[in-house]
């Protein structure tokens, strides 16, 4: 979704914006632009295409501009034009804004704004909130009383940047429902969608709360709420830094992340077992007398987080007395879901800002239930909403595909499932130290694996040119082939579908024919044997196969083309491995054929519209 990034202070500040645009391409966008100021003059540059393009058109622009707002525009309202690309500007060039999120009530906006004779020249719904601030400002001369009324006219989601011509340092924001984070550096400020556009130059930062109107200055951060009252918000300084948000010697930014599983699934499980014990109820904020309080668990979530979210469901049947409820955001929030105090509620987002997955919580929120978010950004809109949260150690994910996020989210679940497990009394205390004991030996197996990557590749060209493929699993198994399937379809755009083994014979089987692969997982698990009757349905219809099993099987191998061994793990676990060989024969499928790996067409790294 669209990126902002905005910057006050000593440097160049298209040198600071077109960095911080840079490192938010990963949200995805069609054309980009930015607005620069010098106290004399307030100048709009803006083009279709990449941050690169719009790079080479300053380079005619003359050095002395200390303040700046940026823009990457994923389109919404408007097709993609240089007229529609951000920032825009109200009809005397006094104002200009770069927005993110939608405005709902813009053809209302627009039709008022026009028959007072503004004239428009785009036809986004951002440049009726510029004209909307023009026109109030020229009655008020007061921009906070402006920022002010415009929350009152405005409806729909929004984070807001405004520079004032003649005002050269300070950039007024505005965030309501999508994201924006402050940072402060020394005489310098800046603000953007997300924490890596401006890591390079601070890493204190403030969330903003929703509704809230910030100046950033050289001086300093001042914050209102949306009434014009000052508020105070706490300064944090993240733990990222730097070198998290680049690509450290590989290619591409999916195969960084890809590696890093192991380390991610370290970091997450750091201090949180201890001694055969989950450890992670104070981080949680629960006690015995809450969690027996629940009856229920629903847990909602989007794409690749909805998927480890199914993971979760098969562990917590087994672990716990709880009746477990896995949907996915966007059907949840319209559903009637019996949803009230006796429900743990668990939303899963790596964001922490998915559009659905919010207005989910939002909605289990109100019907009294306990809100966990399990997601990777703190101060994200998520964590701040909810009652506990668990945070993914996975560092920042800039490829749009989530890999690192998955398998972290992964960790996380099983922490949150343990935890429930022993507290409810459930879980013996043996089982739950077998099952730790475990869970700590994975990142080194997950290690082990990625040393595969050279054979994956070689897999990778025999397949890289069909046009379908199919995946398969069964129990834990199953999410893991969906996520496979996911990944193959969002960054080779080779079409792809996950069916749980059993159901082939129900219709699917009729897809089988020659060009159209089957990928099956199947661990050495309790369903093993069942799995492998399915696998020589497939093989007695010439299907080519590949299987992703564990080391040592002796019957897989007969029936697979291809065969990706990983190493011997419980049942529990198998999804922590088994999805490492489909992350990697995605990338190197879409290696061969030449795709946009890190940014795929028509995707968004966060999906901050409904
Ligand atoms: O930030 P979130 O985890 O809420 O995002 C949810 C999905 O949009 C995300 O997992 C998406 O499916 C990824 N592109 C999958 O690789």
């Amino acid at each position: 979704m669209c990126g902002i990034v905005g910057y006050v202070g000593g440097q160049e500040a298209r040198e600071v914006l077109i960095d911080g645009l840079k490192r938010l391409e990963y949200r995805g966008y069609d054309s980009a632009g930015l607005a620069l100021g010098s106290g004399k003059d307030l100048l709009i540059i803006k083009e279709v295409g990449k941050v690169e393009d719009l790079e080479r058109m300053l380079q005619k622009v003359p050095a002395g501009y200390h303040q700046g707002i940026g823009h990457t525009r994923w389109a919404t309202h408007g097709g993609v034009s240089q007229a529609n690309a951000h920032p825009h500007k109200d009809g005397k060039g006094q104002f200009a804004l770069v927005h993110n999120g939608i405005i709902e009530n813009f053809s209302e906006l627009r039709e008022e704004l026009e028959r007072k004779g503004v004239v428009f020249l785009s036809e986004t719904d951002t440049e009726a909130i510029v004209h909307l601030v023009a026109t109030s400002f020229s009655r008020t001369g007061d921009i906070l009383e402006t920022l002010v009324y415009l929350q009152k006219r405005l409806r729909g989601t929004f984070a807001l940047a405004l520079m004032q011509q003649g005002l050269p340092d300070r950039i007024y924001t505005i965030r309501r429902g999508s994201p924006l984070v402050l940072g402060s550096g020394n005489g310098e400020a800046f603000c953007a969608s997300d924490i890596p556009a401006f890591l390079p130059y601070t890493r204190r930062i403030q969330y903003p709360e929703e509704g809230d109107i910030a100046e950033i200055s050289p001086g300093g951060i001042r914050i209102w709420d949306e009434k014009g009252r000052p508020v105070e918000r706490s300064v944090v300084t993240v733990d990222w830094d730097v070198s998290m948000t680049e690509k450290s010697g590989f290619s591409h930014y999916m195969l960084k992340e890809i590696h890093e599983q192991g380390t991610v699934l370290r970091r997450s499980l750091k201090g949180r077992v201890v001694d055969g014990k989950t450890m992670i109820s104070g981080e949680l904020g629960w006690n015995v007398e809450m969690v027996s309080k629940w009856k229920k668990v629903h847990i909602v979530a989007c794409g690749s987080s909805y998927y480890s979210a199914l993971v979760a469901e098969r562990l917590l049947e087994k672990w716990t007395d709880l009746e477990i409820k896995v949907d996915i955001a966007s059907e949840y929030r319209y559903r009637h879901v019996a949803c009230d105090p006796t429900t743990l509620a668990v939303f899963v987002s790596q964001s922490g800002e998915t559009a659905d997955t919010l207005a989910a919580l939002r909605k289990a929120r109100a019907a009294g239930a306990h809100c966990l978010a399990i997601t990777n950004v703190r101060g994200s809109t998520l964590a701040r909403e909810v009652h506990s949260v668990l945070l993914l150690k996975a560092g920042p994910e800039i490829g749009v595909a989530a890999t690192k996020s998955f398998t972290g989210q992964l960790a996380a679940l099983f922490l949150v499932a343990l935890q429930l497990g022993s507290m409810r009394g459930i879980l013996a205390p043996h089982e739950e130290e077998r099952l730790v004991n475990e869970l700590i030996r994975i990142p080194y197996k997950v290690e082990l694996l990625l040393e595969k990557d050279g054979e994956i590749k070689e897999i990778a060209r025999k397949y890289a040119q069909n046009k379908n493929m199919l995946f398969i699993g069964r129990g834990m198994s199953f999410p893991v082939a969906q996520e496979g399937a996911l990944k193959l379809k969002e960054v080779s755009y080779i079409h792809a579908e996950a069916l749980a083994a059993g159901e082939m014979k129900h219709g699917p089987i009729a897809l089988l024919e020659p060009g159209v692969p089957v990928l099956a997982v199947i661990p050495k698990d309790s369903l093993y044997e069942k799995t492998l009757s399915n696998i020589q349905e497939i093989k007695a219809r010439n299907a080519s196969l590949i299987a992703v099993c564990t080391e040592g099987d002796r019957f897989v191998p007969e029936q697979a083309g291809s065969v990706i061994e990983t190493p011997w793990t419980d049942e529990e676990f198998t999804p922590f491995l088994s999805v490492i060989p489909l992350q990697l024969l995605s990338f190197h499928i879409a290696l061969i054929l030449g795709r946009e790996i890190d940014q795929p067409r028509n995707l968004a790294k966060s999906v901050t519209v409904e």
